[in-house]
């Protein structure tokens, strides 16, 4: 009896358990669904966060201008890809590099690094030298603010943002020098015309005085000096009238190898008293240039000239006409092919500190120079939809490239 009493309680007692089980069970897979569905709401989130974080990121590193976050220490914490570009660095190399070693002068850096971390003032488009890894100036503009993540003190610091600025500098100066050519052409018409009417008076004057000498008086010899002078002041008015007041170009179709030879005519007498050889290389085909004539034969007129000045002893004057690709005839215009005039001399050449200024007016090193002759080439050119760039280094030469546009003819 009890032998079988003890039976029917395993069997329930198992039964219990199993009934047991399968509720523990149940109550399980229903907590599992719910932190199932919780852990796939988190999952969908921390996709999304991290989606929006590569996007950041990668306009972070995308970005044209350069990024650093230093701390308040003025150590880097953070560079992008343009800023390790700008100054030609990695990353390892830059991180916990200070700040201040980039300038290229340590008092500025000690000054405005001191403003922003401790005086946090932000700096809105400064411009300075930062130093790239090979050594060189970099000129560098860049704006900073304050930044701070969270509540935690570690997460301070500041925020950099820079951009190389040369372009811009370039174009400044380009700006300031068309500004001043502006105001000389003003000016220099007014005088001219002003100086130009009481000259002619005068020649006329001295014309008649030179003929009531009888012949062979000494007098005559020094009337006739007078006209000559006028004769020189007015030729040298007239460049400052041209200078002035260039006259729109008259463009036709030209043959770029005759307007050369033509000028080359004019120079061969100076060039063989200079023992100066001439030599040319004209690639073939060249395209005919939709040009003024006139003018851009003063433009070659006034190259060769300061290349003959140029050599001193004997020399080399060389011209080479090709086709450029992809040139660049305006700041802002797309790059196209050009026909490339290349006039390159072996003279005296010119130092770096001045290359900068040869196009500007007046610019000479010349005891008898105007210093008119390329700043006058660089505006015809511009006129006639071309451009001017040199390449020089001081005792060894000087290379001018002239660049005039190719245009179908169509005619
Ligand atoms: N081929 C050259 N070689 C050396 N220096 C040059 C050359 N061309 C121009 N230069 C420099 O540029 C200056 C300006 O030239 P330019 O405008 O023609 O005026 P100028 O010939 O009257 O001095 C020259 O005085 C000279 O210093
Ligand atoms: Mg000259």
């Amino acid at each position: 009896m009890s032998e079988q009493f003890e039976k029917k309680k395993q069997t329930a007692m198992r039964l219990r358990k199993l009934v047991d089980d399968r509720e523990s069970l149940n109550a399980r897979i229903q907590v599992d669904s719910a932190y199932k569905e919780k852990y796939e709401l988190l999952l969908k989130r921390y996709q999304e966060i991290e989606k929006v974080y590569d996007f950041q990121k990668s306009i972070i590193q995308k970005m044209g201008s350069g990024l650093f976050t230093i701390d308040m220490n003025g150590s880097i914490t953070f560079a992008n890809q343009a800023s390790l570009k700008t100054l030609g660095y990695t990353y390892d190399e830059v991180k916990s590099k200070d700040i201040k070693d980039f300038f290229v002068e340590a008092k500025e850096a000690e000054e405005v690094i001191k403003k922003i971390l401790k005086d946090h003032i932000a700096f809105e488009s400064y411009e300075t030298y930062w130093i790239s890894k090979k050594g060189e100036p970099v000129p560098i503009g860049f704006s900073t603010s304050y930044i701070k993540m969270d509540t935690r003190e570690d997460s301070e610091g500041v925020l950099f943002l820079f951009r190389n600025i040369t372009q811009v500098n370039n174009l400044r100066r380009q700006i300031e020098r068309m500004d001043r050519l502006a105001t000389l052409g003003e000016l220099s018409a007014g005088i001219a015309h002003e100086i130009r009417n009481p000259l002619a008076g005068i020649k006329t004057s001295a014309q008649v005085l030179e003929e009531s000498f009888s012949p062979g008086d000494f007098r005559s010899q020094l009337v006739s000096r007078i006209v000559k002078e006028i004769d020189r002041s007015n030729e040298l008015l007239k460049k400052f009238f041209n200078f002035a007041k260039p006259s729109k170009p008259k463009q036709e179709f030209q043959n770029i190898e005759m307007i050369i030879d033509g000028v080359y005519l004019l120079l061969a007498s100076r060039l063989r008293k200079k023992n100066i050889l001439f030599k040319t290389d004209f690639a073939e085909s060249i395209p005919q240039v939709y040009i003024d004539s006139s003018q851009i034969e003063q433009v070659i007129l006034n190259v060769f000239l300061n290349a003959v000045e140029a050599i001193t002893n004997g020399g080399e004057i060389h011209v080479k006409i090709s086709i450029a690709k992809h040139v660049k005839l305006k700041e802002d215009s797309a790059p196209s092919d050009a026909v490339c005039i290349g006039i390159a001399d072996d003279g005296v050449g010119i130092p770096d500190e001045k290359l900068e200024k040869v196009f500007n007016p007046f610019f000479t090193t010349k005891s008898d120079g105007v210093g008119l002759g390329l700043s006058i080439s660089s505006r015809l050119l511009e006129e006639n939809g071309g451009k001017i760039e040199l390449e020089s280094e001081e005792g060894t030469g000087t290379l001018f490239r002239i660049y005039l546009p190719i245009i179908a003819n169509t005619i």
